[in-house]
């Protein structure tokens, strides 16, 4: 009987639980077992393991989170890649490890199947991302709190007469952002792959004035670089080196509010939008891509990862993945600005 692991790494995001269900309800329809590792890969290099059967994944597919905990530690840099994690696969008699991750987790994901240990990979994050799949799990749930959010708040600024810049998580890209920007009915979405001129977003702030309407709503992808004279304050890093980001938004809001005198406010939606249950295409999303892993990783294969293609879920390489990070395409941007001001 073949044994299966499986870990969630990075920051969590909805539908981690149904992905966990899925492996599990496949594996023993497939006669294989399947344990967890605790905490990401934190809980591999230290060899902290759960069994897990239907049982332990009963009521979980709505919850959030993930059950088994994960943590930004990595192998490949807080530890010596496979050899830290060696003595945890042997003592538990794991055969394949299926590593539920973004960008970052997957990258070392590769790295432990090029040293020999059998790997596959589940593309995860709300910010939407990752090469090689059409959608990442956990985005249309994040989408959904931004554009609830947008909708709340534009009526208050609108019985306040006051501009609100929402920002919205997405890391280096503005996938959120531009998806709530629409749903929502931004008047001026920012986004880090597109350069943008504070300048034009005050005119057409000032054109819904001119207009008589006196309220607007700015929707901001926290990983934009901020207008020309307001600095940054300095961001801290995350276990993993990346930048904290998070408040780039108050720059822009005081910018708009000196060019403007237009009272402005602020709403960093931040771990909010990672957090509750998952929406219903989120975790048909995440089961399906669970049950797929645990086939693949129970007929051997390796070094790849399930994806969404054209609404079909299929085995991609995992270095096809990993090579670059999937940002906004330029038509789809194009939209957005379609209905700003
Ligand atoms: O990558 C997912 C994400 O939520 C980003 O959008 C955000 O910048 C980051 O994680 C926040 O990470 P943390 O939970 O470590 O603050």
């Amino acid at each position: 009987m073949s044994v299966l692991g499986v870990l969630t790494a990075g920051g969590d995001c909805p539908g981690l639980n149904a992905v966990i269900r899925g492996v599990v309800a496949r594996a023993e329809e497939r006669d294989a077992e399947v344990v967890g590792v605790l905490n990401g890969w934190e809980g591999l290099m230290q060899g902290r393991i759960t069994p897990l059967d239907r049982d332990a994944v009963r009521g979980i597919l709505t919850r959030g989170g993930t059950i088994l905990g994960t943590s930004r530690m990595d192998p490949y840099v807080h530890g010596d890649g496979y050899a830290s994690c060696e003595r945890t696969i042997n003592a538990n008699g794991i055969d394949s490890l299926i590593v539920v991750g973004g960008d970052g987790t997957l990258r070392s994901a590769l790295k432990l199947s090029e040293e020999g240990l059998p790997v596959v990979g589940v593309p995860k994050t709300i910010d939407n991302d990752i090469c090689g799949t059409d959608m990442t799990f956990g985005f249309d749930t994040a989408v959904g709190i931004a554009t609830e959010a947008i909708d709340r708040l534009a009526t208050t600024a609108e019985a306040h007469n006051r501009v609100i810049v929402v920002e919205v998580m997405g890391r280096t890209k503005g996938w959120i952002a531009t998806y709530a920007g629409i749903a929502g009915g931004a008047d001026a979405i920012i986004v880090p792959e597109f350069d943008y001129d504070i300048d034009d977003i005050v005119d057409t702030l000032k054109r819904r004035h001119r207009k008589g309407i006196r309220y607007s709503i700015v929707v901001v992808a926290e990983g934009v670089t901020p207008p020309p004279g307001y600095e940054p304050v300095e961001q801290r890093k995350d276990a993993f080196g990346f930048d904290r980001l998070g408040g780039v938004g108050y720059l822009i809001a005081a910018a708009i509010e000196d060019r403007t005198g237009f009272e402005s406010r602020v709403s960093v939606l931040g771990h909010m939008q990672r957090g509750g249950t998952p929406s219903a295409f989120d975790r048909v999303l995440a089961t399906r891509l669970g049950v797929a892993a645990a086939d693949l990783a129970i007929d051997g294969e390796s070094g790849i990862m399930v994806a969404l293609r054209s609404m079909c879920i299929e085995p991609v390489p995992l270095s096809e993945a990993v090579d670059s990070i999937r940002g906004v395409p330029e038509r789809l941007f194009e939209t957005a600005r379609t209905f700003f001001g």
